[in-house]
């Protein structure tokens, strides 16, 4: 595998996986253009070396086909809706093919001049996408002369365009981009070389999406401070009265041996001492502050409280590598919004001194930048479920698909 610096795309039409799976709004505008903006490095290269870039993604999870969204169905799936932005922000037109391998858009990609861009319809509006399809990943491959797959975000799932497609390219003739790249050194960052101590913060509603990453994380966590609506599921599992509180009461036995299984590796974790608790879910709810474990019934738990915060906080500012994944609280209500904003505000604080600060998936994301703490913090990962996965310490088929041998991972060496 060549690195992406190192190639020169003088004359080469690059076909280049993203993942610009963006929210838009009812009026079908953009809301959030980070992971356009993220993978923007990527197409510049190939144009500023002379190349063209034919640029396809997945968008949304539509179900229709291509002949029916043609016919008007599930339209707002459809990555016209992303041109516009795409041509403001590399600030030249972008031409749009309205499938991904028709007749006409296999000759629209050989005629691509240097410094052009295409953008390829949604690919997902091909069912043979998702199912990892061989032909359909072959005819995808038509179109490039090189392979790029610079969506990391998309880097767990095993479909035609991210990872079936890599073969159809000799070994020097695919790549990672530069966002793929980044995410990699970054994630084996905090994997394999965290500075210690190393304080895992794992939050939000479920503790079934958090078991894979939790096991983990005790292999390599000095601290992992657990905060959310899973907190209540372990502090149920410690004998604590939740009230009314999240819990998955099936999971309950695995919270009781991931307990275990901290204390005989000498890990410590952090469950929050008290909350704000709510009589229903609604930020105008009554609300009082309340020992995790003391709940009241009728009374349910959608913030970590005061003397949590104050715990936190200390291991927070004595730690060298924070991995962040998932809030405190239901913060996007402003009454249970304090406690993901003070942790929020610890790590930027302490990655101010030095610290390396890793945040991923969806939910603290948003945070972060709901608190306008994204320049403020070490890296933030464009993965969801591609991030989550990756800590788990699974194997990514995109990934896979690419590198040739395992020193192809890019090291860290910050
Ligand atoms: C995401 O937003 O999680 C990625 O783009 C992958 O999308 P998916 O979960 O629909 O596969
Ligand atoms: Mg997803």
């Amino acid at each position: 595998m060549t690195p992406i610096l190192n190639f020169n795309f003088r004359n080469i039409r690059a076909l280049i996986r993203v993942d610009f799976n963006v929210p838009l709004n009812d009026q079908l505008e953009i809301t959030d253009d980070t992971r356009i903006r993220a993978a923007l490095p990527t197409i510049q290269k190939v144009l500023k070396d002379g190349g063209a870039a034919i640029i396809m993604t997945h968008f949304g999870r539509p179900k229709s086909n291509l002949q029916s969204v043609k016919l008007g169905a599930e339209d707002k799936y459809s990555t016209r809706h992303l041109v516009s932005h795409l041509a403001k922000l590399l600030n030249k037109p972008v031409q749009f093919a309205d499938d991904c391998g028709s007749e006409a858009t296999y000759k629209k990609a050989k005629s691509l001049k240097a410094g052009e861009v295409l953008l390829l319809e949604n690919t997902r509006f091909y069912q043979e996408e998702t199912k990892g399809n061989e032909e359909f990943a072959q005819m995808l491959a038509t179109l490039g002369d090189v392979y790029i797959n610079d969506a990391f975000g998309s880097a767990h799932r095993a479909h035609s365009s991210t990872t079936q497609v890599a073969k159809y390219f000799a070994t020097d003739k695919k790549m990672f981009g530069y966002l793929m790249e980044a995410e990699l050194v970054n994630a084996e960052k905090v994997l394999h070389h965290a500075e210690k101590p190393f304080t895992a913060i794992v939050g939000g509603a479920k503790v079934s999406d958090k078991i894979l990453i939790l096991e983990n994380l005790l292999t390599i966590a000095n601290d992992i401070i657990i905060g959310g609506g899973m907190a209540y599921t372990f502090i149920k599992a410690q004998g604590g009265q939740i009230g009314k509180s999240l819990v998955e009461e099936d999971k309950i036995d695995l919270a009781k041996s991931l307990l275990v299984k901290a204390k005989e590796k000498g890990v410590q974790i952090h469950l929050p001492i008290d909350s704000v608790v709510a009589d229903n879910f609604s930020n105008d709810a009554t609300i009082k502050t309340t020992l995790s474990d003391t709940i009241e019934d009728g009374w349910m738990g959608l913030d970590i409280g005061p003397k949590a915060i104050e715990e936190f906080s200390q291991v927070i500012m004595q730690s060298k590598t924070i991995l962040w994944n998932g809030p405190m609280g239901v913060f996007e209500m402003t009454n249970f919004s304090k406690g993901t904003e003070s942790i929020a505000k610890k790590v930027a604080e302490v990655t101010s001194q030095g610290a390396y600060s890793l945040i991923g998936g969806g939910d603290s994301v948003a945070a972060i930048n709901q608190f306008q703490l994204d320049d403020q913090v070490s890296f933030i990962s464009t993965g969801g479920g591609a991030m989550l996965e990756y800590f788990e310490g699974k194997k990514l088929p995109g990934i896979e698909a690419i590198k040739t041998d395992s020193d192809d991972i890019p090291h860290s060496s910050m």
